[in-house]
């Protein structure tokens, strides 16, 4: 939530920062602002709205000057206007700051400076910050690095923040606690941001901060790196970044979503290169099989996460009991680290997140690695802080996911989880040869069998325009495929703001059958394996009460046909495989419905792509 871009260098800062925000603007979009230095002084433009509203808005100040900051907000404290957008000043307008996160004891810390004759133009926890960094600058006589770090040691919260000092034009000082923070290095020059997205066709090079780390950084001199608890000098491990800029741009299709969407056979095809070689027999995963211990002894597997990756962790419960023979929990993450849960060292906690930096997951990391659980991270952002966190872990290797619309990380999440349970599996002895074999050489022909659902997105769109101006909507789905139709209403509801619901097909009778009339449509997961002839009575049941019925069905299938309004083909997989192609018609019906209803579908209103706040 919230993203935050800076450039120190030769170059003019104004397009590196504007690009920069747009490329995060996933990360929240209520209000974006920017500082520039030109020398002299720092022009400072902000507005609520999106970057493109902040492009007019900068229109009315000087756009020079080779150091920069911007922000771009995810609201927290303060409705977004342009008075709570960032940047924020300090009173004496020599300090301006960006802050990603949440400064929770700001009220304090606000009293405080208001008896010191400190005022306050926003309703913001930064805007404190920034007054309190500039307080410890008067009364402790100290230059900004230290002024930082000295007033970080009495906030708490949650920081990705970047701090410039008019008086010192030559630096800008970084740091961060929670909330992500990457620092470009290029030939005389820097850049500052959340992700390495906005700097990645000016380098490869980069240095993720870790927790309670600052930098100072200064043109024509190396990045200092500092603990912030103690101010004793920390070094800078700086990465190769493997992300190309093909990657973070649309590449032709009106939206990130539909890229994304189509991008899932190369993305699973990625997921499994080098780690499945089905002709061998072989599946390899150096986080498994180093701790192959911990999992085979574990009394149980808790899966921790949020949204789509608790859907996905959800099937992943089916996957790992149904052919590992290991008893899974799986919990919201918010949920988990509130309820004082049972945790033992024979316990092993997988965490999956797409982003790596959503907060109640890195929470509920925290609190099971204190109460001694081993703690596996299935991540895709390489390098964030859940994949830093954990104990061991398996990336999904899905590449960039910009839109808001989780599509991509649900199913290469699914398809590391599938392979961690063959390979277990395997290892306890629970599965024959010949059927370890038959999975594994299924799982590679999941690529083209996603190909195929793809094509049947005419249909799809056909079918958007049926229901795109319903006001509800029900999913049903029974087993495997319960967790793909919560994962269908969420992408419904997220993009459309069509309320949906997903329900255990067999739950219906239970109460919301009740709602069910000739203006409710019904998306039912009916696919050959699973429970196929249960999800038939269903149907049924839909039908005799006029429901409209829209089925993901198994190609060939002529009972359903017979009995739905429509019906949308996926390829014949195994049942544990399904959701891999189950899910991929409903992310495209979701899409379509979203575009008819002219909703921004990469940006959903009160949504942020990276949830760093609990
Ligand atoms: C839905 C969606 C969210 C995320 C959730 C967890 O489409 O994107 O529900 O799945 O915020 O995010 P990660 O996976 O980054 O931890």
């Amino acid at each position: 939530m919230c993203g935050i871009v800076g450039y120190i260098g030769y170059r003019e800062a104004f397009p590196i920062v504007i690009k920069g925000l747009q490329r995060l603007e996933y990360r929240g979009y209520d209000s974006a602002g920017i500082a520039l230095f030109d020398g002299n002084q720092i022009n400072l433009a902000k507005t609520k709205g999106k970057v493109e509203d902040l492009k007019n808005k900068a229109k009315e100040i000087s756009q020079k000057g080779t150091i920069g900051i911007g922000h771009t907000r995810w609201a927290t404290h303060g409705v977004p206007n342009d008075v709570n957008s960032h940047p924020h000043y300090s009173n004496s307008g020599e300090l301006v700051i960006i802050h990603n996160g949440i400064i929770e004891n700001y009220e304090a810390i606000k009293q405080e400076l208001t008896k010191r004759g400190y005022t306050f133009q926003s309703d913001t926890d930064t805007e404190v910050l920034i007054n309190l960094i500039e307080e410890v600058q008067k009364t402790e006589n100290v230059k900004l690095g230290k002024a930082v770090q000295i007033a970080l040691n009495q906030v708490v919260g949650a920081y990705a923040i970047a701090v410039f000092d008019k008086k010192k034009p030559d630096e800008i000082v970084v740091a961060k606690l929670g909330s992500p923070l990457a620092i470009g290095i290029g030939e005389g020059e820097f850049f500052i941001a959340s992700d390495a997205s906005p700097f990645i066709e000016f380098t490869n090079n980069a240095v993720y901060l870790e927790d309670e780390e600052m930098a100072i950084i200064r043109l024509g001199k190396e990045i200092k790196l500092r603990k912030i608890k103690d101010d004793s000098v920390a070094y800078p491990r700086i990465l190769e970044l493997q992300m190309n800029l093909e990657e973070i741009e649309k590449g032709g299709y009106d939206h990130f979503m539909l890229k994304e969407i189509y991008e899932q056979p190369r993305a699973i095809k990625d997921t499994y290169r080098g780690r499945l070689l089905a002709n061998q027999g072989i599946i390899r995963m150096a986080g498994i099989d180093l701790n192959m211990e911990k999992f085979l002894n574990a009394n149980r597997i808790i899966i921790v996460a949020c949204g789509t990756s608790w859907h996905a962790g959800l099937v992943a419960e089916y996957i790992f009991e149904d052919l590992a023979r290991i008893p899974v929990e799986v919990e919201y993450a918010s949920e988990f680290r509130y309820r004082n849960p049972v945790i033992t060292d024979k316990d092993v906690l997988i965490a999956i997140s797409q982003s790596g930096e959503t907060a109640d997951t890195l929470a509920a990391i925290k609190l099971a690695k204190e109460k001694g659980a081993f703690v596996f991270g299935v991540c895709n952002v390489v390098g964030s802080s859940i994949a830093r966190e954990t104990d061991a872990g398996a990336y999904t290797h899905a590449g960039p996911e910009i839109g808001v619309a989780s599509t991509k990380a649900f199913t290469t999440q699914i398809t590391v989880l599938t392979l961690m349970a063959l390979k277990l599996a395997k290892a306890k002895g629970v599965f024959s040869e010949s059927r370890y074999h038959e999975y594994l050489t299924e799982l590679e022909t999941i690529p083209s069998k996603v190909e195929k659902a793809l094509e049947s997105n005419t249909l799809i769109e056909i079918i958007a325009d049926v229901y795109k101006d319903s006001t509800n909507c029900l999913y049903l789905g029974r087993g495997y495929n319960f967790p793909v139709a919560l994962e269908g209403a969420l992408k419904l509801k997220e993009i459309s703001y069509i309320h949906a619901e997903g329900y255990p097909a067999a739950e219906m009778k239970h109460g919301p059958i009740a709602l069910i009339d000739e203006h409710m449509p019904v998306f039912v997961i009916a696919t050959k394996k699973g429970h196929y002839e249960k999800v038939v009575s269903n149907i049924q049941e839909i039908k005799s009460r006029k429901g409209k019925i829209i089925a993901i069905v198994t190609e060939g299938d002529e009972q359903v046909r017979d009995l739905a309004d429509h019906v949308i083909e996926v390829p014949e997989t195994l049942e544990s495989l399904t959701p891999l192609l189950t899910t991929i018609p409903l992310q495209l019906l979701s899409y379509h419905i979203a575009v008819m209803r002219n909703c921004n579908v990469d940006q959903p209103r009160n949504l942020a792509k990276s949830v760093t706040v609990e």
